[in-house]
């Protein structure tokens, strides 16, 4: 045994990340254009204004998909391009864009996966309040709709929100992506709750009026504990931290996982907040949409934390040591979570995992040979697969690992220094080339795992 037959070999990506032509065809502004158009917020100054320019060339990138053996691809799809007001007027150009892409894949023989929220907030939302203001639930809604009416007929899967954590915390609290805020605390749970709500009440919506039968998850990043040791004690104090609501500082994993799966919000973290909890903001009637049933839970893995425990029970984190294996972002590469978070979460929250998005960033560069040799890419989704193999082997349904990313992108803050991709780009003149690990991952897929 090894992956389900049916298992989703996958690849993802996002609007802002890929599509460029930020101002083609009716697209307004999201708060990720003008945050990077902002002096100092991105590092070169980097735009997605061109990006892979995905919108113009997806037809060969779906051909080189094609080529990959790909069964399945998660993009997403830019708020601000088919509804430019955030409500209201749709800009039928953007559909089109959405529309021909869904065409393309299925004709590939590609099962597309869509992501409706992958940071790329309408400017013309944030100036009306954006996550502060309650009514972002109903405008969420209202585009959920158009999306649905316009592309359910062939699309069956559906993820609302991407990394809800990164966004709300990097981009209101850090201020270190769009739209750059620094927001209180008690303000913060209000946009999360305001966030919570919104993925409810789209999945009421996909539910009411997918016009095939929808299958429906969203995608957090849970800070992930490995176990330091297959003790008994570690291995609970690695779930312990793994389940809280405060354990990497405040609002990490139960924030979002605890009221979306079991439609509450996390007792260590509202009692970390203490008096500023802001309970006002929860409104009769509220937890019950936001924990609409979902058919899968997504999670975007890319690195852990070694945990052990403590003499009265508690957990620690425990440090790396020097010289431990990191990628181009120093992320470590820690290919045990692969293992211990489908199975703490499968454990926990009883829902079927999908793997939404992994991979490593490395500083590949094009070869004499006029390839791209990834060598320690191939190293590291060896190592994670194997991992994943080994959870799919103990019974956790895991059904789908998506590669992030089909392309190198536009990685936000750190603008286009990072290589995500298992195609190279080249951007001076748009040329695509798949690295080694492209072909690897080809085989990965073609005998269903079964190599690794
Ligand atoms: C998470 C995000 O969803 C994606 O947009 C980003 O590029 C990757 N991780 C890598 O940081």
């Amino acid at each position: 045994m090894s992956f389900p037959k049916k298992f989703f070999w996958g690849a993802a990506s996002a609007s802002y990340q890929i599509e460029g032509a930020a101002f083609e065809d009716g697209r307004s502004l999201s708060v990720w254009d003008t945050f990077s158009h902002t002096a100092g917020k991105v590092k070169n100054g980097d735009t997605g204004d061109i990006a892979c320019d995905h919108y113009h060339r997806f037809r060969e990138d779906v051909a080189l998909m094609k080529e990959l053996g790909l069964k399945a691809y998660r993009f997403s799809i830019s708020w601000p391009r088919v509804l430019p007001d955030g409500t209201g007027k749709v800009n039928e150009a953007g559909i089109k864009f959405y529309s021909d892409l869904v065409d393309e894949l299925l004709k590939a023989g590609i099962e597309p996966f869509i992501t409706l929220f992958h940071w790329d907030l309408p400017k013309a939302i944030y100036d009306r309040g954006g996550w502060r203001n309650r009514e972002i639930a109903d405008w969420f809604a209202e585009y959920t709709k158009v999306i649905v009416d316009a592309l359910s007929d062939r699309v069956r899967f559906w993820m609302t929100l991407n990394e809800p954590l990164c966004h709300i915390m990097l981009g209101h609290h850090t201020g270190h992506h769009a739209p750059g805020e620094k927001a209180s605390d008690k303000e913060i749970v209000q946009m999360i709750h305001h966030m919570n709500l919104a993925h409810g009440k789209a999945v009421k919506i996909i539910r009411n009026y997918a016009k095939t039968p929808a299958v429906i998850g969203f995608v957090p990043n849970p800070s992930t504990g490995i176990p330091l040791t297959d003790t008994k004690e570690d291995i609970e104090a690695a779930k312990a931290y793994t389940y809280s609501g405060a354990a990497r500082g405040l609002f990490s994993n139960g924030w979002w996982l605890d009221p979306i799966l079991l439609g509450k919000y996390p007792k260590d973290g509202i009692e970390a907040m203490g008096e500023d909890f802001p309970a006002d903001v929860i409104k009769e009637g509220d937890m019950e949409i936001i924990s609409q049933k979902l058919d899968f839970l997504g999670l975007n893995l890319y690195f852990g934390t070694f945990i052990s425990h403590d003499k009265s029970g508690g957990f620690y984190e425990v440090p790396k040591k020097p010289g431990y294996p990191i990628n181009a972002l120093k992320w470590p590469v820690t290919p045990q979570i692969m293992y211990y978070m489908p199975k703490f979460l499968y454990e926990k929250y009883n829902l079927p995992i999908i793997i939404a998005e992994n991979g490593i960033s490395l500083p590949d560069w094009v070869s004499l040979d006029g390839k791209v040799h990834d060598p320690n890419r191939i190293d590291y989704m060896h190592r994670y697969l194997r991992e994943l193999k080994r959870a799919s082997e103990e019974g956790v349904d895991i059904r789908g690992y998506f590669a992030w990313s089909i392309l190198d992108n536009y990685e936000w803050a750190e603008g286009y220094n990072e290589r995500f991709g298992l195609i190279y780009v080249d951007y001076e003149t748009q040329k695509r080339i798949p690295k080694d690990s492209f072909y690897w991952y080809k085989d990965v897929i073609a005998s269903n795992g079964a190599n690794l």
